[in-house]
């Protein structure tokens, strides 16, 4: 069977946006009209334009693995890719809400080359109801799609068990980062990889190859175990590429401006710096560091200039996609392996 493209996922975006807004009472009960209309665009706003890696990973490494399979007809390997298709579209759905709910809150502007969801003057904090829309839409996908199937529970717990690992991750991030109080000296490389493995390694690595694993029906224990390991690592390498993109990422390419040095954030660039500053660089930092102006927006950025954390970071790119590349090779099972090497390869020097 053929691999799935981006061009394939995203020409799916229409089927699930008619099983959304068919879900049980929104398709039973006349009076939702303006619900309808507004699901609609919120979905359309916040849900299809991305990259779609994560969504179309599940897909891809579901056919990966059934590649393998001798178990099934070529029938049943075709509904449980369909399946895939919409599980990877959930994954994109609930990406879209904590994306939304983290704009709001780290005071970005733009996303995906537009202004943030709650930019829209007509949206503004109408977004906080949005964001738990979405989230409720995830379940109602995957159950008017996956119910049947043997899997379905493990599926909805995982998605639970995921969304609530994020929550607890983008929690460290925001207490790390107290809102007016910019404070350097909970940073350290320990708290940022913590920060890391649960905002973004959970939901952007492990979700996407364990939904495709749970539909083939082959989770183990110890398969489960080696994915989440392997997980943590692409997940923390995915979220040193994006502190970098923040600050030295090209808003046309990205589609974000950057806002970590301001929200006080502890990210991997300003971790490093403190990693390898004098005392009075140090003293720089504490006195510039997560405030919204300009002028000393400037003066963090001549520090990191000159600790040359582009350089610093180029290191750390390849160091680590060596050290990852062989991890993924004393993978076991062909699938997933071929899974992560595909996803690391569309990692590996990203721009965006
Ligand atoms: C976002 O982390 C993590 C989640 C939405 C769970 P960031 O705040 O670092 O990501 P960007 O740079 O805004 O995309
Ligand atoms: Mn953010
Ligand atoms: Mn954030």
């Amino acid at each position: 069977m053929a691999e799935m493209t981006k061009e394939d996922f995203r020409k799916r975006y229409e089927s699930v946006l008619e099983s959304v807004l068919s879900c049980d009472v929104l398709s039973t009960d006349t009076r939702l009209s303006d619900v309808l209309e507004r699901l609609r665009s919120l979905l359309d706003y916040t849900v299809p334009d991305g990259k779609l890696n994560r969504g179309l990973a599940v897909v891809q490494t579901y056919q990966l693995i059934e590649n393998s399979r001798t178990d099934i007809n070529d029938d049943e390997k075709q509904a449980l890719k369909e399946q895939a298709i919409y599980v990877g579209w959930a994954v994109e759905i609930m990406q879209a809400f904590f994306l939304i709910a983290d704009d709001m809150m780290d005071h970005s502007e733009t996303r995906r080359g537009k202004p943030c969801w709650y930019k829209v003057p007509s949206v503004d904090l109408d977004a906080i109801n949005d964001t738990f829309f979405l989230e409720q839409i995830v379940y109602k996908l995957i159950k008017a799609k996956c119910h049947k199937l043997p899997c379905y529970p493990k599926i909805v717990d995982l998605f639970h068990d995921i969304v609530y690992r994020t929550t607890i991750g983008q929690t460290m991030d925001l207490v790390t980062a107290p809102v007016g109080k910019p404070n350097l000296d909970k940073f350290s490389e320990e708290r940022y990889l913590s920060i890391a493995t649960y905002k973004t390694a959970y939901y952007s690595i492990y979700l996407p190859i364990v939904c495709a694993v749970l539909l083939t029906g082959l989770d183990s224990e110890k398969l489960l175990k080696k994915i989440e390991e392997i997980s943590i690592g692409l997940g923390v390498y995915f979220q040193i590429q994006d502190d970098f993109l923040d600050l030295y990422g090209d808003p046309a390419v990205t589609g974000k401006i950057g806002t970590d040095i301001q929200d006080n954030k502890c990210s991997w660039l300003v971790v490093q710096a403190l990693k390898h500053c004098s005392n009075k660089q140090r003293d720089i930092l504490n006195e510039n560091y997560g405030y919204f102006d300009d002028l000393k927006i400037e003066k963090v950025k001549e520090v990191f200039e000159q600790l040359d954390l582009k350089s610093r970071f180029r290191e750390y790119e390849d160091s680590s996609y060596h050290k990852l590349m062989e991890n993924i090779s004393k993978l076991e099972n062909d699938g997933v392996k071929n899974a992560f090497e595909v996803l690391i390869a569309k990692l590996y020097k990203r721009c965006k």
